[in-house]
């Protein structure tokens, strides 16, 4: 079931975010954040059997949309519910009218660009040394819509 993420949740998704993003993980206080301060979050969580085994924070700004943050727990992977918390995240996006949905990751990070390649994200550009160990950034994006047509990344 993916639901809406609540404060009571922050302790187990610190908790992921130390086990699933070694190098640079978000603290509670940042979620928190988002949830209390950045009116342009929506943060998502998938439960399974009272457990929290994904999360997602999605930025809606106007006609953007943004996968700030999508994660499942290692022992969940490969079992489907990335593409849910996917699945979720775009149909949002797409109901409040985004043109297009973006994201970072990392170069070395395979398992998550499979997952967005199979979206239909495609890499728009590369973001040189973006990650503080100097590991460089795709930006991937999602023609969403009416736009998709427009979309010509050949050049
Ligand atoms: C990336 C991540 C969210 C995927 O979650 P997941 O629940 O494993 O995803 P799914 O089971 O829905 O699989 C999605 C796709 O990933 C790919 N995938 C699944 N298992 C894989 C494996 N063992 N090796 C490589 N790719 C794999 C497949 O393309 C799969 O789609 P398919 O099964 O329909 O072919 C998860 O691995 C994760 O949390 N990683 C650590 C955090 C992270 O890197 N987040 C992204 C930051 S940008």
């Amino acid at each position: 079931m993916i639901r809406e993420m609540r404060k009571e949740d922050l302790g187990r998704i610190a908790e992921l975010e130390n086990e699933l993003f070694q190098d640079d993980p978000w603290p509670a206080d940042a979620f928190l954040y988002e949830m209390d301060d950045n009116p342009f979050a929506f943060l998502y969580v998938y439960e399974k059997d009272g457990r929290v085994i994904g999360y997602a924070d999605l930025w809606i700004t106007y006609e953007q949309a943004q996968l700030a943050n999508i994660a499942v727990a290692r022992e969940s992977w490969g079992k489907g519910v990335g593409s849910e918390l996917m699945d979720f995240c775009v149909n949002q996006a797409v109901k409040s009218g985004c043109e297009n949905l973006t994201l970072e990751v990392r170069v070395s990070n395979e398992r998550a660009k499979k997952l967005y390649e199979k979206y239909g994200f495609i890499t728009a550009a590369i973001r040189k040394h973006y990650y503080e160990n100097g590991e460089d950034a795709e930006l991937m994006i999602k023609p969403l819509g009416g736009l998709e047509d427009d979309f010509d990344f050949s050049d």
